[in-house]
């Protein structure tokens, strides 16, 4: 079986974005070195493009948390499956994740990793629902603030289908 998916942001403007957000960090983290932590698994894609296009050292972990079952509504349940392979001990941390929703992923990992004292923690998304927000999360890096609509592409998936489409695009019918 498979969706009508419309496209919302295209290949293209991805691309744009996300050499203009690589230049803003780059800026931002002069001097310094970024450990990025990517959220796995929609922001892999995401985390790999945009370290390309950053200018200075990176280190990369990787980390998954899962707060949502095959379908679209959070559960509620926030669990770390994956835990980081290194210490972020006074290390400049960027978070990189897919989206922010409801918040509530991003509430309860940022609460654990400020307490594992790394010198600064930032957060990147590629993606942010506003209208969704049920928790509150300084987001420093948006690519794109997006209406209340399901969306799949670009490392985000409908039931762990069309993480590959290079645009991000909505799938009809989805709720
Ligand atoms: P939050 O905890 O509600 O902010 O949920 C964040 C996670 O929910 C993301 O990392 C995604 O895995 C998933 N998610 C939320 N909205 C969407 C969507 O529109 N498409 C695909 N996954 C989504
Ligand atoms: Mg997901």
């Amino acid at each position: 079986m498979s969706e009508k998916i419309n496209v919302l942001v295209s290949e293209e403007e991805v691309t744009k974005r996300l050499k203009e957000l690589g230049e803003q960090i780059s800026k931002d983290y002069e001097g310094k070195e970024i450990h990025m932590i990517c959220i796995l698994k929609g922001g892999v894609f995401f985390m790999v493009d945009l370290s390309k296009r950053i200018s200075v050292p990176v280190s990369l972990d990787f980390m998954s948390v899962s707060s949502y079952g095959n379908g679209t509504k959070s559960s509620g349940v926030v669990r770390i499956a994956k835990d980081l392979d290194e210490s972020i001990e006074g290390k400049d941390v960027l978070i990189v994740e897919d989206i922010i929703d409801s918040g509530r992923t991003l509430y309860y990992l940022m609460d654990i990793l400020k307490k594992r004292n790394p010198n600064s923690i930032r957060l990147c998304t590629l993606l942010d629902k506003p209208e969704r927000r049920e928790k509150d999360v300084k987001v420093d890096y948006v690519g794109f603030e997006i209406p209340d609509e399901f969306v799949v592409g670009y490392g985000l998936d409908y039931a762990q289908k069309y993480r590959n489409l290079p645009y991000i695009g909505v799938v009809e019918g989805v709720e």
